[in-house]
Formats: C-alpha cells, structure tokens, sequence
C-alpha cells in the first residue's frame, strides 16, 4: 500500500481534504504532519481517528531530522503540502515565522522528498519506476513518479484591475504584495527550480479563497458569522468593496485530486470558483440568510437584521483591491469544475458554524 506524506491537515482545508481522499482512496495509507499551531485542531481530524490508513504526527515541516525519519519509516511515496501560515493580518504583524514555514518549511520537505525518491537528477531510484521513467512523466500522460504537490494561492498574483475580463491565469507574472504571499510565491518558486533543475515530479495548484466548514476563526467568513451570532460589531475592512474570488473547500479538494493524480509534471493549475464577490457582498448575503434562519432581536425585542450590526474598520495594510481566477486550464485540460454554487455553498457553511457556536436554528 502505498504512503502518502499529507502536510498541514489540522488546518481548514488539510483536514478537508484528508477525509475527502482517506474516503475516496482505500488504497492509500495517509501520513499527516502537523505542528498543531495556532490555526491547526485535532478536533478537525476526528472523523479520521478511527481509520488504521491514517496517521498522525506531531511536528515541524522544517525539522529536516524528523522529516528524513517519516520518509524512510512510511516510505513515501507522495506528498501533498497544504502545511503554511495561512492568515495575511499576521503576516504583517509578524511576517519572520511566514518566511520559516512556508519558504524554509517547504525547501525542507522538497529537498528531503528529491533526496529520497531520486537517483541523480532526471532519474528517480530504480526502485521506485525505472531509470527512463521521466520520459514517460514529460509527455503528460498519467505518471507513476513519486509526486510532490504543493498548494498555494493566487495571492502570489498580486492585484487585478476591476476590468471583469481582467483574470489570473497560469502565465501571470508574480507580483506578491503581503508576506503571506511573497512567502508563498518563494516556495512556489522553490518548487519550480526542484521541477527544472532535478526532474522532480512535482505540480502546483494556486486556489482562490476558500469557504466552508472548519476555517479557522480569524478568517472572514467565520468572523462575520461568530460576531453576528453574538451581537458584536461585525468588522469589515476600509469601503467592504475588496473582490475575491470564493470556492467552496470540498471543490479544491477535488481539484487537488485531480491534479495530483493526472496534472501534467510541472505544470501549475488555478482553481477557482468564477465566484467574484466584494466582502461587503459577502456580509449582506450572510446576514440575510441569518435574518431568515435565526433571527436576531434588539434590546427593545423588536426584530432588526444583522447587517445594522455591520461595522468598516481601517483597512488592512497593502490590502490588494482584486482577486479573480481563470480557471479554464483546469476545466478543459483535467476536466474539473466546481459542483457547488456559492448560493448552496454559503448555507452550508453558515449551518456548520451555527452547529460549532452551539446555536440552535430557529
Ligand atoms: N484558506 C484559503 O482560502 C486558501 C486559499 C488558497 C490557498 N491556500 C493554501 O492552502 C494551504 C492550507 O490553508 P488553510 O487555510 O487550510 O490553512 P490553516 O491556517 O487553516 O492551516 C494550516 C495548518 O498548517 C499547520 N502548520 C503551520 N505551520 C506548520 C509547520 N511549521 N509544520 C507543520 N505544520 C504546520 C497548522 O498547524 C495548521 O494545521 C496553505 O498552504 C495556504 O497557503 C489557502
């Protein structure tokens, strides 16, 4: 059976993805590192608990030691890296640990994953495939190589016109304007020379904003959500009319899937969900099915809406105006799409959250 090295699932999307591919895949044992920081929750895992094809570890992408002991204990044979400081507001805060993980960490596991799938450059370890096995991987067809997949975001884009036909794809240059994102767009860029320089089998996705159960508190959705149910301030950055483009988690799970099992060797894909939406788009829509499903009462026990709860804050700094994602690549070349709607998507979500805070729908 064969190993996969899974990195980050404690986190929103990890998690998602884990119990998505453990379901889908019984020939696969699953490996999982985590450091459990901040943002990663075992909690998040427990449907997984009981599987003997998952494992869980304890521990730091950039403990090279412990890395080199997980390859040679499972014998991986795949990686899939989810595992990052994912949150832009801490970046600016404190961007040092940004560059740690997510440029340091990924370098770690890359290297450690060439050293151990590969002979020399352009030839993996016999034992793996066979020594002219990367002809085969370079014409695009289906590879047996050991993979390596490393997820990442259009934040590494930088910042789009309000043109609607203004879209990032694959050839957009990179212009990173956060640390988050000029953190992500290093070990992009990392993955790449390992592709170019050694032949490693490697591809890259960069998703749009992800939604849906399990995300972290400090992100937007889960915010607006926890704060409207509670009665606070809900805070939304500078003039609310900042775009993203939202896909619904369980669709970049899918899209991770399909190009980790048939993407072209070191080729990029955008996931996307053609779902543009300003935060101020995203507040109304959430308040309005709160409204309906659980309506909120003023003090004087009259019913008023949650939107009167809708409060603009300073804006972030450097907050990049326009993210949206041209997603054709993937849907012509792979044949994937996104099978939820943010309509049915949204709802969703918002029952997931009321389930966490403990509240009851009325
Ligand atoms: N959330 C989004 O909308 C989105 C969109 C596009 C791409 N991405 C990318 O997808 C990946 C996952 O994002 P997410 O939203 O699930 O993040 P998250 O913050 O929810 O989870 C990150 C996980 O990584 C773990 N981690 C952090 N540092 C680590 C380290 N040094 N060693 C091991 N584990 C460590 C954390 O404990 C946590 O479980 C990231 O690479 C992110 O850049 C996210």
């Amino acid at each position: 059976m064969k190993s996969i090295l899974l990195t980050g699932t404690a986190g929103f999307i990890g998690s998602n993805f884990v119990l998505y591919f453990l379901e889908k895949y019984p020939e696969y044992n699953l490996v999982n590192l985590d450091l459990l920081t901040y943002a990663g929750n075992l909690e998040n895992l427990k449907e997984c608990e009981g599987s003997p094809r998952y494992k869980f570890i304890k521990g730091d992408i950039c403990n090279r030691e412990l890395v080199e002991f997980i390859f040679n204990e499972y014998d991986i044979q795949g990686v899939i890296h989810f595992a990052a400081e994912s949150h832009v507001d801490n970046s600016i805060k404190n961007p040092g640990v940004f560059i740690q993980t997510n440029v340091n960490g990924t370098y770690t596991l890359v290297d450690v994953a060439k050293n151990y799938w590969m002979e020399k450059p352009f030839v993996y370890k016999e034992r793996f495939v066979g020594t002219n096995a990367l002809a085969s991987a370079n014409d695009g067809t289906k590879v047996p190589l050991p993979r390596f997949h490393h997820i990442s975001t259009d934040e590494v884009y930088g910042t789009l016109s309000l043109d609607p036909n203004d879209l990032f794809i694959e050839t957009t240059p990179y212009m990173p304007n956060s640390p988050y994102s000029a953190s992500k767009a290093s070990s992009d860029m990392i993955i790449r020379a390992y592709h170019e320089t050694y032949g490693l089998n490697t591809v890259i996705t960069n998703c749009s904003n992800n939604y849906g159960p399990k995300q972290h508190d400090e992100k937007l959705i889960p915010t607006i959500i926890r704060n409207a149910l509670k009665g606070n301030p809900i805070p939304i950055y500078g003039d609310g009319k900042n775009i993203r483009d939202w896909l619904y988690v369980l669709d970049h799970c899918k899209g991770i899937d399909i190009v980790y099992h048939t993407g072209k060797t070191g080729d990029t894909y955008n996931i996307g969900g053609r779902n543009e939406r300003t935060n101020l788009q995203i507040v109304d829509k959430i308040c309005t099915i709160l409204d309906e499903i659980k309506p909120r009462h003023s003090e004087q026990s009259e019913e008023s809406s949650y939107k009167e709860l809708i409060t603009f804050i300073e804006d972030r700094a450097g907050h990049d105006r326009r993210y949206a994602i041209d997603t054709t690549k993937l849907e012509t070349e792979l044949g994937w799409k996104a099978d939820e709607n943010f309509d049915s998507g949204i709802v969703k979500t918002i029952e997931w959250y009321l389930n966490k805070y403990g509240v009851k729908n009325d």
